[in-house]
C-alpha cells in the first residue's frame, strides 16, 4: 500500500494525517504553537515554531504508523492564509510573522484603498482588509523601515514552512490571491500594484500551481523526521481553498460552512466574472481556473476556545458543547456576537468588540455556551444572506472542522441556514485537501474531484426543522441589531482595551 501526508499549518496548532490509496487516515499527530499577543489587535507567531513543531509532527507519525518510508510517495500543504513572513538575502527570518487574525493595520487598508480606488477590485476583486498581507507589508515599511530595507523575498505560512522543508521558495495561486497583490483573474503578480507601492519586485516569489510538484524533501529534514528524501513534495493550498478540496467543493453550487480558529462559508466559483464588489471575498481555488467566493467570520471556534479557556479551563470542548442539547433555541434569552477580534463579513471592522445581550441572573454556563455556539453561526448565516440577495441557491452545505464535530450544532447550522447540512465521514478538514493534492500530484487519480469522490463519503445529513427555523429567524432579527447598536460603544472603549 502506498500513502500521502496532509500537513495543515493551523493557527493554533499543526496537524499531519497519513493517507493511504483508499483515503484512509491510517494515522495523523497534531502539535500546538503558541500565538504571540503582544497587544489588542496584535497577532504574530515565529515561524521557527512552525517548522519545529511541523518536524516532531512528522517523526511521530513516522515512528508511530508502523509505516515504511519508502510506501510514503508524496506530502502537501495546507495553511493559515495571508500571514507575512519577510526573509533576508540569507533566506533567514526578518521578525515574527503578522498573522491573519492581526487588525493593526486599518491606516494601511485606508491607505491602498485611496491609492487605488476601483482598480483594487478589478485586479485583486477583493477590498482591502486588515488580515490581508499587503497592509502588513505597508505597515512593515511604515514601522520598522530598517527590517523592510533587509527584506529580498516575502512567504506565506505553509510556503516558508515548504521552503525549510526543500529549500524551494514559491508561492501558490489559492494563498496569493490572499495577499492583495495578485492579479486574481489572470494569475500574475499585478505590476500596477506592486509599482503604486514601491514594492520591489524581487520581493514577490515565483508562482505555481497547487498540485505543482516543487522539489523533493532536503535530507537532513527527511532524516530527521523519518522520510526518504525522494519524498515528492507538491505545493498545497491555502487552509480554505484545501478544506473545499476535502470536502469536494469543486463544482458549482457546491457550499461549505468551515469551522476553524476562524469560520467560513464559501461558494465554488467556474469563472472569474462574478461581481460581488468586495461583499465576499474571491480567491482562486486550488483547481486550476477555479475560484471561490468567501465570508469569514474571524472568531469562530476562536470564540468557543476563548470561553473554556477564560470560564471552564479544567473542561474539554466535547464535556463543554456537550450541555448544548439540553439548552433551549435561544439560550434562555442570551445572545452572542463573535467579535473578539474584530469582524471581516459583512462588518469589515477592526474596532467592534463581541457582547453577551440579556444576561439574565438565572443563566447558567450552559445557556452561555449554547449563545456563543448560537452567535457564531448566526455571524456565519450573514455571509449564506449575502450570497442569497446575490442570487446564489444555498440548499445544502457541507460543513467541516470544530463545528462539524457536535451533532447539536450540526442541527443548529441546518436550521439556522435553513439548508441541509451534510456532515463528512472521517472528516479531516484542510488536511485532507492537502492529502488528496499530494494524491493527484503522484498520478493517482486524474483530477483533484476524481480523487474527492474517491476519498469523500458524506456520513449524516441534517435537515432544517420548520419550527425551529421560525425561532431562529426571530433571534437571528435581534442579532443584526447588535453590531449598529453597539459600534459606537466598543469604539468609545478602544482606548482602555490593553
Ligand atoms: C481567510 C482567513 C482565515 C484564515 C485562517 O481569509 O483569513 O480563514 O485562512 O487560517
Amino acid at each position: 500500500m502506498k500513502y500521502v501526508i496532509g500537513i495543515d499549518l493551523g493557527t493554533s496548532a499543526v496537524k499531519v494525517i497519513l493517507v493511504n490509496q483508499q483515503g484512509e487516515v491510517c494515522q495523523e499527530v497534531s502539535k500546538a504553537y503558541p500565538l504571540l499577543q503582544p497587544q489588542s489587535g496584535y497577532s504574530e507567531q515565529d515561524p521557527e515554531s512552525w517548522v519545529e513543531q511541523t518536524a516532531a509532527a512528522l517523526g511521530e507519525l513516522m515512528a508511530t504508523s508502523g509505516v515504511r518510508p519508502e510506501d510514503v510517495e508524496g506530502l502537501s500543504y495546507s495553511g493559515q492564509m495571508h500571514g507575512l513572513v519577510l526573509l533576508n538575502e540569507q533566506r533567514q527570518v526578518l521578525r515574527n510573522a503578522i498573522l491573519w487574525n492581526d487588525t493593526r493595520t486599518t491606516p494601511q487598508c485606508r491607505q491602498i484603498t485611496d491609492a487605488l480606488g476601483d482598480d483594487l477590485l478589478r485586479i485583486t476583486k477583493n477590498a482591502a482588509l486588515e488580515g490581508f498581507t499587503l497592509p502588513k507589508i505597508l505597515w512593515v515599511m511604515q514601522h520598522e523601515p530598517d527590517v523592510f530595507r533587509q527584506a529580498r523575498c516575502f512567504l506565506l505560512p505553509k510556503d516558508y514552512l515548504r521552503f525549510r522543508m526543500t529549500g524551494v521558495v514559491c508561492m501558490e495561486f489559492s494563498d496569493a490571491a490572499g495577499t492583495l497583490m495578485l492579479d486574481v483573474a489572470d494569475a500574475h503578480w499585478s505590476k500596477e500594484i506592486c509599482d503604486r507601492f514601491e514594492i520591489p519586485d524581487h520581493l514577490c516569489p515565483p508562482l505555481v500551481e497547487s498540485c505543482a510538484e516543487v522539489g523533493t524533501l532536503l535530507p537532513e529534514f527527511a532524516e530527521r523526521v523519518g522520510l526518504r528524501p525522494e519524498t515528492k513534495v507538491f505545493a498545497g493550498g491555502a487552509d480554505n481553498a484545501c478544506g473545499a478540496v476535502g470536502a469536494g467543493i469543486l463544482s458549482p453550487g457546491a457550499t461549505l460552512c468551515s469551522i476553524g480558529t476562524s469560520g467560513v462559508v464559501l461558494s465554488y466559483e467556474d469563472d472569474a466574472t462574478k461581481d460581488y464588489r468586495g461583499k465576499v471575498h474571491f480567491f482562486n481555488h486550488a483547481q486550476s481556473n477555479a475560484y471561490y467566493s468567501m465570508g469569514v467570520t474571524l472568531a469562530a471556534g476562536f470564540s468557543l476556545s476563548w470561553f473554556r479557556d477564560t470560564f471552564a479551563r479544567n473542561e474539554s470542548f466535547e464535556a463543554l458543547v456537550a450541555e448544548v442539547g439540553s439548552t433551549p433555541i435561544g439560550s434562555n434569552g442570551l445572545l452572542f456576537t463573535p467579535y473578539l477580534v474584530g469582524e471581516r463579513t459583512p462588518h469589515a471592522d477592526s474596532v467592534i468588540r463581541g457582547s453577551f445581550i440579556g444576561v439574565d441572573g438565572s443563566h447558567r454556563r450552559s445557556d452561555f455556551v449554547r449563545a456563543v455556539m448560537e452567535g457564531i453561526t448566526f455571524s456565519l448565516h450573514e455571509s449564506i444572506e449575502i450570497f442569497r440577495r446575490e442570487g446564489k441557491r444555498v440548499d445544502t452545505i457541507v460543513s467541516i472542522g470544530g463545528g462539524a464535530k457536535n451533532d447539536d450544532w450540526l442541527q443548529m447550522q441546518a436550521d439556522i441556514f435553513n439548508a441541509t447540512v451534510l456532515k463528512l465521514a472521517n472528516e479531516q478538514g484542510p488536511g485532507m485537501g492537502a492529502a488528496v493534492i499530494a494524491a493527484c500530484g503522484c498520478g493517482w487519480f486524474n483530477s483533484l474531484a476524481d480523487c474527492a469522490n474517491a476519498f469523500i463519503r458524506v456520513a449524516k445529513a441534517f435537515h432544517p426543522v420548520a419550527e425551529h427555523v421560525e425561532r431562529y429567524r426571530e433571534l437571528y432579527r435581534a442579532y443584526t441589531e447588535v453590531y449598529p447598536a453597539t459600534r459606537s460603544i466598543s469604539e468609545r472603549l478602544q482606548p482602555f482595551r490593553r
